[in-house]
């Protein structure tokens, strides 16, 4: 982990899909090993939420271990969970290549890969093989693009990848696939979260919902309305947006979903809505270009019971979660809580 400062310049000369899958693969040698597969755990830093209980706050975003491939390696690398997926209930190729792309001057990314998915029969095997660990894996759900019943899919995938989740997440925020960001609105969002709700099996996995950071002005509201009557257990706030803040690099103008520090103060104001709307009812997780300590800390404070990052790693490698890690143990020491739950909200 230490030598990434040396490599980041030799990688960021490669196609970034390129790139990805070679990490991918490094990180997949490892899984054949004795290794076990276990988060960073500091007792400090333990907290549970929606009744899970996990070894630390920081989790890897969806997007990086699409097909569940690498769960237990991220886990040793120090997240406390991580999230897999989006998966579609059938496969799909995605969008053309390329549809990736590295805003280095920006420390951000572009990506509009379109869920491609090998499906959910091969990610259920794979997790279905997983050994009993400390570390949460969550499961995020999508819709096949050419489907005529998106909520149906969404349905299966609940029915489908329950018995393999720590949690589910329906992601309906993907800016990628045609119309999929309609499922946000009020009236095609309760019809989702109805289905949603009835395929969930007693005892099942808790459902989370993922948003956009691109909501209109009375939308938080109606969300957290619909999602606390349909049992939803938790709001992740959020996916990446489709607007463009003032960017630098040669690739601002690639369409596609941004990520990164770009996307910082957009997600952190959309936590802070729904903050503001569920007043605490809701366990929020926040995601956007969080790259720091100091970041996860701002992002509990405004409201999030946990964190999750994804381009941060790209610019800052793998032991990112470690560090983040280490400096919320810091911050939390300074700050006098006792635990990452009592300072959630405090700000
Ligand atoms: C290359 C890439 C692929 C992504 N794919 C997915 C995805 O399949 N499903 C999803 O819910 N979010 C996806 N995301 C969004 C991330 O999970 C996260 O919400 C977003 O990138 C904001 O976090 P970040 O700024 O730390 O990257 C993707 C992000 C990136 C950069």
């Amino acid at each position: 982990m230490a030598l990434f400062p040396l490599l980041r310049p030799l990688v960021f000369r490669l196609d970034p899909e390129r790139a990805h899958g070679l990490t991918i693969d490094l990180l997949r040698l490892r899984t054949g090993t004795a290794f076990r597969p276990e988060p960073q755990h500091t007792p400090r830093l333990e907290t549970t939420v929606a009744g899970l209980a996990f070894a630390n706050p920081v989790g890897l975003a969806a997007g990086f271990d699409k097909h569940a491939e690498v769960f237990g390696p991220v886990l040793s690398l120090g997240f406390g969970f991580v999230e897999v997926g989006t998966i579609t209930p059938l496969p799909q190729p995605g969008n053309p290549k390329p549809r990736l792309f590295r805003l280095v001057e920006d420390r951000a990314v572009i990506n509009r890969y379109g869920f491609n998915s090998e499906g959910q029969e091969v990610a259920f095997q794979r997790l279905h093989r997983r050994m009993a660990t400390r570390g949460r894996v969550g499961v995020n759900i999508g819709a096949n693009k050419d489907s005529p019943d998106r909520i149906a899919d969404y349905a299966e995938g609940v029915r489908r990848m329950a018995p393999v989740a720590d949690y589910l997440t329906v992601n309906i925020s993907s800016p990628n696939t045609p119309g999929l960001r309609e499922l946000q609105d009020e009236g095609a969002l309760r019809d989702l979260l109805a289905a949603v709700q009835e395929a969930r099996a007693p005892g099942g996995p808790p459902v989370f919902l993922k948003l956009a950071p691109d909501l209109g002005e009375g939308e938080p509201r109606q969300i957290v309305r619909a999602a606390i009557d349909h049992g939803v257990d938790g709001l992740i706030v959020s996916n990446t947006t489709v607007t463009r803040p003032s960017l630098r690099s040669r690739h601002a103008g690639e369409s596609g979903g941004l990520s990164g520090a770009p996307l910082k103060a957009l997600a952190l104001d959309a936590l802070r809505r729904f903050r503001s709307e569920s007043g605490g009812e809701l366990p929020l997780i926040g995601a956007g270009g969080i790259a720091s300590a100091e970041d996860a800390w701002e992002r509990i404070r405004a409201g999030a019971s946990l964190v999750q990052l994804y381009s941060a790693m790209v610019y800052e490698g793998p032991g990112i979660a470690q560090r983040i890690g280490r400096g919320l143990e810091r911050l939390l020491e300074r700050s006098g809580y006792a635990s990452i739950a009592e300072a959630v909200g405090t700000e």
